[in-house]
């Protein structure tokens, strides 16, 4: 986010006419819909209605209630800075409010969770940033931010950028996965993609500031390393670890600009990250450079009282503010409490006006102050969504697909085939999009049994069962007797993950591998599909399952990308940007791992378990093609300032395809132990069969280092390895000496 000089003297004389009071209303989001616009918490009304003060019906009340609560007056007197809406009549109408009767006419900024896709929704994260494709990333959150701003929504509380590595935690669907270099390419192709569109004119004669909004990179920090992945939980480690796992996609979203960003509910090192000095202020602001301002997540400030660093909501506010928190998301606290803190000498008017500042400038920014309104044409431009849109869905949907197992080459499927289609999650329409959208329509949606029947070929759908469904004994039967294949859509409901859907078990749900079973004693050949937004344990699968296809939760197009695949229309590309467990007990799994003293490996005395295998069922940067790609002929030839890996790369098989080509990296000996493998680098190689071509990737020597536990960064000279191949566990090795 970059201002221009009238626009920073503009905001400038803003805050030099303002009160304290007026400040602070900057600093106040309302969030109606959230828990936090009431006056008690969450739990206090649920135990008046479990204890019969009040009725399940006066409870429903108090939400519906809260959600229709805009506050207009407060709007009015200058006390709310933004508000979480997605209603574009709404919007004009508190816009209005917030410009033409305050005194100071300062514009709300409108936030929501466009995390996969406003109305055009493409793949959750988890699944997109398998694409290995950053150019696509970017694509498709422009996309988004294009939708969104003809609604009236400038800001996104997007991308989330948290690494996660344990898969109870339901929250790994919205991210991009286990490893901090992919995660970063993702983080800052997402930044790009929402806001680059303020330096450039649009392609499609939109005005500028249509395509573009303010991104809120969350949850900021180490959210995903939640203790037995149970939401919320705390977290604790090493500085060292802070620094090279979870911050690295946070400092490359604010080196590609990010605006804003939002605190994660958890406590770090004991420290809740809502009133985290070190990781707000210290790092995020002074370290990084964020030009725009942070945001609590919902409630967040006033639970630090829960968390028991608070005493009450006044210290709980003054905390979070001296900490570097400039927004406040739904409860009011700092409306309520910071005037007096001020007034006490506990916050200061430094403190007050850094946050007003950077809150009017991303309002600046995003062009606000000239053009608050949306007009009626922008408001209905995408009533119909533009073929473009739709096409990008697919594009992202497909790309997200990843192959697992096809042993006795069922797939891909021949038109002529007549294929039963299996499992309640295939026939249904909504389940495909995934946790965290909320904009988008019923019809626009594929699902997979649409999605087959589009392809002409013969198709019947017997449900048979499903993640809570009781399997049907008859129509197995009628299944089996009707199709030369059975597809089997298994899974997960996208309501077990996402925010506070942490499982404890990470199979498939229900009774699906009962039914997975019984699908294979038909005899018919059988295709498991599964549609879920983790990676889900699948050591049974993998034994008893010859073909397999992760389809992950892919958006508004998922049938048609899923058909292209099943038919090979599409050579599957996708590849796994998560480890798959065999068991769920083998959590957390994550490829870049410390060697230990005592490897896993056959000697009892190793790091390994006696009930379970310890490697991955599925390792990071898997996925097969319908080809298979051989490579050869590794080598390392070191420059002044990098290393450029070359390697040959040939298509033995019988059909065109695409393979990502990934790069690792190891420091053998260091000061602090190191990972056995770091992604650095990867390149997309398009083969036809038999063709054979030479990839480059380069590393810069300047990325070959780590932080050490003072969060200083460090490279030691020393021995490396690079290793280059199709998966992190099946690659080439070169190894040198390195002088830094
Ligand atoms: C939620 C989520 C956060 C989201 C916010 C607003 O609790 O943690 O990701 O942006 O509230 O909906």
């Amino acid at each position: 986010m970059k201002l221009t000089l009238q626009q920073q003297q503009r905001v400038d004389a803003l805050l030099q006419q303002m009160t304290l009071e007026e400040k602070i209303g900057q600093m106040n989001q309302l969030s109606p819909s959230l828990v936090g616009g009431f006056d008690m918490s969450f739990e206090e009304m649920i135990e008046m209605a479990m204890d019969g003060r009040i009725t399940q019906e006066e409870l429903s009340e108090m939400f519906s209630k809260a959600e229709r609560d805009y506050r207009e007056d407060d709007i009015r007197k200058g006390l709310i800075g933004s508000v979480m809406l997605q209603d574009p009549d709404k919007y004009n109408e508190l816009q209005r409010i917030a410009v033409e009767e305050s005194r100071m006419g300062i514009p709300l900024i409108i936030g929501l969770d466009v995390i996969h896709g406003f109305r055009s929704v493409y793949p959750i994260a988890l699944a997109e940033a398998g694409a290995f494709d950053p150019d696509l990333f970017q694509r498709t959150a422009r996309m988004a931010a294009k939708e969104s701003r003809t609604q009236g929504i400038s800001w996104h509380f997007a991308p989330m950028i948290d690494v996660g590595r344990d898969s109870r935690w339901g929250r790994v669907s919205e991210g991009p996965g286990e490893d901090p270099y992919l995660a970063s390419r993702f983080a800052e192709a997402k930044i790009h993609g929402l806001q680059d569109g303020a330096y450039e004119d649009a392609a499609d004669g939109t005005e500028r500031r249509e395509n573009y909004v303010a991104a809120c990179m969350k949850h900021y920090v180490a959210y995903g390393a939640a203790e037995s992945g149970r939401d919320y939980n705390t977290t604790s480690m090493s500085i060292s670890q802070l620094h090279n796992v979870y911050l690295p996609p946070f400092k490359a979203a604010t080196e590609a600009g990010a605006a804003t960003a939002m605190a994660s509910f958890n406590d770090l090192n004991g420290v809740p990250c809502t009133v985290n000095t070190y990781t707000l202020r210290r790092t995020l602001k002074e370290r990084y450079g964020l030009q725009g301002f942070v945001v609590s997540d919902a409630n967040a400030i006033r639970e630090c009282i829960d968390h028991g660093i608070a005493a009450d909501r006044y210290d709980a506010a003054r905390q979070a503010a001296n900490a570097g928190m400039d927004m406040d998301m739904g409860t009011s606290i700092y409306v309520e409490e910071l005037k007096n803190a001020v007034e006490r000498g506990d916050v200061s008017m430094e403190v007050i006006d850094e946050a007003a500042r950077r809150i009017l400038s991303v309002k600046m920014w995003l062009d606000l102050f000239d053009h608050p309104y949306i007009t009626d044409e922008a408001k209905h431009r995408y009533d119909k969504l533009p073929k473009g849109h739709v096409d990008l869905t697919l594009e992202a949907a497909q790309k997200s697909i990843v192959l697992l197992k096809n042993d006795d080459h069922v797939l891909p499927l021949k038109k002529e085939q007549k294929i039963s289609l299996v499992g309640s999650l295939a026939a249904n329409p909504t389940e495909i999009i995934g946790a965290w959208a909320m904009s988008w329509k019923s019809e626009d949606c594929v699902s997979i049994l649409d999605g087959l029947k589009n392809t002409g070929a013969a198709v019947e759908y017997f449900p048979c069962g499903g993640p809570a469904e009781e399997i049907n004994e008859e129509e197995i039967a009628q299944a089996a007797a009707y199709g030369d294949v059975i597809v089997a859509v298994v899974g997960e409901y996208s309501a077990m993950s996402g925010e506070a859907s942490s499982r404890a078990d990470t199979t498939l749900p229900g009774k699906q591998r009962e039914l997975l079973a019984k699908l294979l004693a038909t005899g018919k050949p059988v295709v498991t599909l599964l549609m879920n937004g983790r990676a889900l344990a699948l050591g049974w699968e993998a034994e008893h399952l010859p073909t397999i296809v992760e389809g992950w939760q892919l958006g508004i197009q998922m049938g048609n990308a899923v058909a292209s695949v099943l038919f090979g229309d599409y050579n599957p590309t996708g590849k796994l940007a998560a480890s798959f467990p065999y068991v769920t007990g083998q959590l957390p799994l994550y490829y870049n791992h410390p060697s230990t003293g005592r490897p896993g490996g056959k000697f009892k005395f190793t790091s390994k378990y006696i009930d379970a295998p310890f490697e991955p069922v599925f390792p990071f940067g898997y996925g097969l093609s319908y080809t298979t790609f051989a490579y050869c002929d590794l080598t390392v030839k070191e420059t002044e300032d990098a290393l450029v890996a070359c390697v040959k790369v040939k298509n033995t098989g019988e059909v065109c395809g695409t393979e990502t080509v990934q790069l690792y990296m190891q420091d053998v000996t260091a000061s602090l132990v190191r990972p056995v493998k770091e992604l650095k680098g990867f390149a997309k190689v398009t083969l036809a069969a038999g063709e054979e071509k030479e990839v480059v990737i380069e590393l810069k020597k300047a990325d070959m280092g780590f932080y050490n536990n003072d969060g200083v960064y460090v490279r030691e000279d020393g021995k490396f390895r690079i290793f280059v191949g199709g998966s992190s566990a099946d690659t080439l090795m070169q190894e040198l000496d390195l002088a830094f």
